[in-house]
């Protein structure tokens, strides 16, 4: 596998995946491949691609010769892997592969990583190689070696913020630029943001991916996709933004990890939810494709990441910063850094986070229904602290919309108190219930 070049070694670099990401990750390796050998201390050469169908159209700079359909060779042959094909399978098993052959992987695969992370990390320790992962959570920002190096000493309390950048393109063109929410898929799909399947988008699950991720490394402890709640923003409609507009929100999809106090000892909290977000908060300033993440430290305090969430070429960036630290260990030798999941805290129960909430409803305009609602609010003790009524369609009219602010309640008295609200007779429709963050 490694040769020498000169008096420096050449590691071979096999790329899996020529799409949206390794496309870019191709041509700036072959670019910059001077530089990058520099940086490494050894010759990178790019030994082969990895695609599904070698004849299909694509860029033109993208080498045609590297292509291949013959995973087996590819990896085997291989220093540095870098995975870049998204899904479970095959990825899965071909980073299993590589690693097993003594070869560093690189992936931004998030849905690999948040549901067979633990598999893979205890592979790669197996044989003291490394995962990096740079590109599996916000894209081009540095996000994931702060958190498992920088911070490492510090003990994170909690990340809030937005991590999946099609959804925030989505929302942000349809509250700026009044786009559909169809119109604006197209143009993020465009743009390379969404994944092959953009349900895994829609509906939160890429979200609540990098969530167990920025969780895992966070809090020490493993955290899999199935221990986050999930809300995409497929329910969130072009009359929701418009209203959160007129109260001076902005709505965003959220990501929230946090590290509770439960009376057993410390629990994990992790969710993905679209939420209202003041307008004068730093995140409703977050538009188009960016992500930006708040981390919470004991000793460091608040820190704010910010840039591209989404896109090939942005995405690229991480990728080659971690291939050039997979290469710089290969040379220096030694074990990767391993997986920090050390402690096993347990998941927090959903219905015990507390957070303000915004419920907006349809009533008939009569007398007594404002007493009514305050009456279901009050029997689960959930506190008003601020009520909007607007009566819809003129002075005839017998319906009202009726926005209420809630104080912090838990997410089980309010999920009880809409139930109750829903079954009342005063109440003609439940129009939407968001949470409001960042106060
Ligand atoms: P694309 O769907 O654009 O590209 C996937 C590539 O993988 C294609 O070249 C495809 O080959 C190849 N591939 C897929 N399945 C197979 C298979 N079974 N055998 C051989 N080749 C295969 O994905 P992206 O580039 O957008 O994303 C790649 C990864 O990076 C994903 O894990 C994604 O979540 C992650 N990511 C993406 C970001 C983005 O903005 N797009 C940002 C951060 C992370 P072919 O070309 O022949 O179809
Ligand atoms: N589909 C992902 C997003 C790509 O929209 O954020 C970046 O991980």
């Amino acid at each position: 596998m490694t040769e020498l070049d000169g008096h420096r070694r050449t590691l071979r670099v096999a790329l899996l995946g020529a799409g949206s990401v390794g496309s870019q990750v191709a041509r700036l390796l072959l670019a910059h491949g001077a530089d990058l050998s520099e940086r490494s201390g050894a010759t990178l050469e790019l030994a082969g691609i990895l695609v599904r169908d070698v004849n299909a159209p694509r860029d033109a700079e993208l080498p045609r010769e590297l292509l291949t359909t013959d995973a087996e060779a590819l990896i085997l042959g291989a220093d540095i892997v870098i995975e870049l094909m998204g899904g479970i399978e095959p990825a899965r098993g071909y980073v299993l592969q590589a690693l097993r052959s003594g070869a560093d992987v690189v992936t931004g695969n998030k849905a690999l990583l948040a549901t067979h992370g633990a598999e893979i990390f205890e592979a790669a320790d197996q044989v003291g190689a490394s995962v990096s992962y740079e590109a599996a959570v916000a894209a081009a920002i540095p996000i994931i070696r702060p958190l498992r190096d920088s911070l490492a000493g510090d003990r994170i309390e909690r990340i809030f913020g937005i991590v999946n950048g099609s959804t925030n393109f989505i929302l942000d063109s349809m509250d700026r630029q009044g786009l559909s929410a169809e119109e604006a898929q197209r143009i993020a799909t465009d743009l390379g943001y969404l994944e092959a399947d953009p349900t895994l988008d829609l509906e939160g699950f890429d979200a609540a991916q990098k969530a167990a991720i920025l969780a895992s490394l966070a809090f020490h402890t493993q955290v899999s996709i199935d221990d986050v709640h999930r809300e995409g923003i497929s329910s969130v409609t072009a009359d929701m933004i418009e209203d959160a507009r007129r109260a001076g929100y902005v709505i965003k999809l959220l990501a929230v990890c946090e590290r509770l106090s439960e009376p057993a000892g410390d629990a994990v909290s992790v969710r993905v939810y679209p939420a209202l977000i003041d307008r004068d908060h730093p995140l409703a300033s977050v538009h188009g494709g960016n992500n930006a993440v708040f981390v919470e430290a004991e000793a460091a305090g608040p820190l704010m990441f910010y840039g591209a969430g989404a896109g090939g070429v942005q995405t690229a960036s991480a990728v080659l910063g971690d291939v050039v630290s997979a290469a710089r260990r290969h040379i220096a030798g030694g074990v990767g850094v391993g997986e920090s999941a050390r402690q096993s805290l347990p998941i927090a129960p959903f219905g015990h986070i507390t957070t303000r909430y915004q419920i907006t409803i349809e009533v008939a305009d009569v007398t007594g229904v404002l007493a009514t609602v305050a009456g279901i609010l009050s029997d689960h003790g959930v506190s008003i602290a601020t009520a909007l009524q607007t009566v819809e369609g003129g002075e005839d009219s017998k319906t009202a919309r009726l926005v209420i602010g809630t104080h912090r309640a838990t997410e089980q008295a309010l999920s009880d108190t809409v139930a109750r609200l829903a079954d009342s007779a005063a109440v003609t429709r439940v129009v939407s219930v968001l949470r409001v963050e960042g106060e």
